[in-house]
C-alpha cells in the first residue's frame, strides 16, 4: 500500500492523541515524534539515550507543541518491572494510548551466519523483536482504552526478501512482520486497534550510513519526506488493518 495521492492532513489531525514513539532520539523516530507533536499529539519519547530524548523534548517545546513525556528505556533489556512501570505511568497520566510507533532498531553486523557472535545475535533479536513483542503486550490495555488506536511496526525490505549477510536484522524484521500480522488478525473485529507495517525504504539516517558507508546520503530521501505517510498511518484518515505501507 502507499499514501493516497495528494494527501493533505489537517493541521490538527492528531490533536488530543497520545502517541508513543520508540527510538525517538534520532533518525526517523526523532522526526516522527516532532511531526506528530506538530499535528497536535502529546508524544511520549522512548529511547535509550536520555540526552537525545531531552534534545527532542526541547525542540518540541520550542515548536510550541504539547509537552512531551520522556521514557528512558532500553528495548533490549525490558524487564517485567520496567514494562509494568511504563504501562502504569501512561495509564495514570494519560488514561490511554492512541498510537504506538515501533521504530527503534539496531543493524548488527552483516557477516556470514557461521561467523555470527551469539551474544550479538541475541542483542539484535532482543531490541528488534523480543522487546517489540513485550512492549506491545504490556501496552495493549492502554491501547484498548483509545477509541481508535494505531499500532505501527517498522520493517525493512530484508524483512520480506532475505539478503545474504544481514543475519539477525533480517530475521528479526521477518519475525516482527509475522507478529504484526498475527496481531492485526487477532484484534480485527474485537478491538478499536489497527495494526500496520511500514517499510520506510532507503532513508538518510545514521543506520543507513552504517549499512552503506560508500553511498552518497544526498541521493536518499530524508525522514521528513516520509512524514505524510507516517502521519496518515497514525491518524484517523487511515482505516487499514494488517497492511504493509512503503515509504
Ligand atoms: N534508514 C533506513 O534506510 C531504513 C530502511 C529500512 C528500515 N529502517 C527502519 O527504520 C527504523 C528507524 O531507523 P533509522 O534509520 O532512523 O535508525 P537510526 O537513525 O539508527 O535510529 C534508531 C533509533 O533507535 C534507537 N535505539 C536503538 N537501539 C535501541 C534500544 N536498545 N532501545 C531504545 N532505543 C534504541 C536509537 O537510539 P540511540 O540514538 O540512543 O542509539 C535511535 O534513536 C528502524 O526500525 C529501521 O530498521 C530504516
Amino acid at each position: 500500500m502507499s499514501l493516497p495521492e495528494n494527501y493533505q492532513p489537517d493541521s490538527d489531525l492528531l490533536r488530543e492523541k497520545v502517541i508513543l514513539v520508540t527510538g525517538a532520539g534520532d533518525g526517523i523516530g526523532k522526526v516522527a515524534a516532532k511531526t506528530y507533536a506538530s499535528f497536535g499529539a502529546t508524544v511520549l519519547l522512548l529511547g535509550r539515550t536520555v540526552n537525545k530524548l531531552e534534545q527532542v523534548y526541547d525542540e518540541i517545546m520550542t515548536q510550541g507543541s504539547a509537552e512531551p513525556g520522556i521514557i528512558p528505556a532500553d528495548m533490549g533489556a525490558l524487564g517485567m518491572n520496567t514494562l509494568e512501570e511504563i504501562a502504569d505511568v501512561i495509564s495514570s497520566r494519560y488514561g490511554r494510548l492512541d498510537g504506538l510507533l515501533h521504530n527503534a532498531s539496531i543493524l548488527g553486523e552483516r557477516i556470514p551466519i557461521e561467523h555470527y557472535d551469539l551474544a550479538e545475535w541475541d542483542k539484535v533479536m532482543q531490541v528488534n523483536f523480543n522487546g517489540v513483542v513485550l512492549l506491545t503486550r504490556f501496552l495493549l490495555p492502554c491501547l484498548q482504552e483509545s477509541s481508535a488506536a494505531s499500532l505501527v511496526f517498522t520493517s525493512s525490505t530484508v524483512g520480506k526478501t532475505p539478503r545474504a549477510y544481514w543475519g539477525p536484522y533480517s530475521v528479526s524484521k521477518y519475525a516482527m512482520e509475522g507478529f504484526a500480522l498475527l496481531l492485526a488478525d487477532e484484534l480485527d473485529n474485537t478491538s478499536d486497534i489497527r495494526v500496520n507495517i511500514v517499510n520506510p525504504g532507503a532513508t538518510r539516517t545514521s543506520m543507513r550510513a552504517e549499512a552503506y558507508p560508500n553511498e552518497d546520503p544526498l541521493t536518499l530521501k530524508t525522514p521528513e519526506d516520509l512524514m505524510p505517510l507516517y502521519v496518515y498511518m497514525m491518524g484517523p484518515d487511515s482505516s487499514e488493518n494488517g497492511e504493509t505501507f512503503a515509504g
